[in-house]
């Protein structure tokens, strides 16, 4: 018999190179680093490996190269117990990801794509979740959640990193998780409920996020933590959400563990390092 797979993530696969800053330069500036780290990363891993700490049974459907980086990536998919049968070796080198990270805890980052490029999702296992975001080729994207929605998975596309794109992806998409500016460069909440996604969750960093539905708009409050290094809250957000969707939760209820997940990213420096795991997220849920 086929596995069945709580969650399918399409996406990226990056070796992370972070150097920590008092401040992010502003262009033509030059700033001293303070530390200098490498970790696991890329949207597509990150999610993967937030839905499989979160309990879910993972399938992950991407690319690397024939290199060093990629067999740090793949050693996560390991050690996370997600499946590597869907990722593809390419020609092209592992992509890598140049971070700077302020002492504030944001970011800013360069995304070379390599293999993630290669990326086609013409194969996909079958899952209750199927979730992508934007750091692979969109047509990739349109077809894996074309294939979700056509096979009966809950679809799940976070819009990241910002970029236009319209209906042939959006049509087919159940819930879409954009931040504030996604949201804007997508048409707005409205837009995308029009289109026929039954949920948009609006995530809003510090401030929570909002859920919105053609039955009205819902608050879901943040978890009070200090932040050290935010690369990955909104992917952990996302994969911990589906997670829970997989598992049967409603949407409030997935929407809170996956807003305790997130906080709990932004306590610990990098990408994968930093997302946590099921039990801790309990942890923090049961204390608020
Ligand atoms: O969302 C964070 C991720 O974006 C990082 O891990 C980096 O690889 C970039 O893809």
């Amino acid at each position: 018999m086929t596995a069945v797979f709580d969650v399918c993530v399409v996406g990226s696969a990056n070796l992370d190179l972070v150097a920590t800053v008092a401040r992010l330069p502003g262009p033509g500036e030059t700033v001293p680093g303070t530390s200098y780290a490498e970790y696991p990363g890329g949207k597509g891993l990150n999610q993967a490996v937030a839905a499989a700490r979160a309990g879910a049974s993972v399938a992950f459907v991407g690319a690397v190269g024939a290199d060093a980086a990629a067999s740090t990536l793949l050693s996560v998919l390991a050690a996370d117990h997600i499946d590597p049968s869907y990722v593809g070796i390419a020609s092209l080198a592992t992509g890598r990801a140049l971070i700077g990270v302020a002492s504030s805890g944001e970011n800013s980052i360069i995304v070379v794509a390599g293999a993630n490029g290669t990326v086609t999702a013409d194969d996909l296992p079958a899952a209750r979740v199927v979730l992508t975001q934007l750091e692979v080729p969109l047509p990739a994207v349109a077809r894996a959640m074309a294939a979700g929605r056509r096979d009966g998975a809950i679809t799940v596309l976070n819009p990241a990193p910002a970029q236009p794109i319209g209906a042939e992806i959006l049509q087919w998409c159940d819930i879409v998780v954009p931040n504030e500016h996604e949201v804007e460069l997508l048409g707005g909440v409205a837009h995308l409920l029009a289109l026929g996604a039954r949920a948009v969750v609006v995530t809003l960093g510090a401030d929570g996020a909002d859920l919105h539905t053609a039955e009205g708009t819902t608050h879901v409050d943040a978890f009070a933590v200090t932040p050290l290094d935010t690369t990955g809250a909104g992917d952990t957000f996302s994969g911990a959400l589906c997670a829970r969707l997989a598992a049967g939760n409603d949407l409030p209820v997935a929407l809170r563990f996956a807003a305790a997940a997130g906080a709990l990213c932004t306590t610990r420096a990098g990408a994968v390092p930093s997302i946590p795991l099921r039990a801790e997220v309990e942890v923090l849920l049961n204390e608020a």
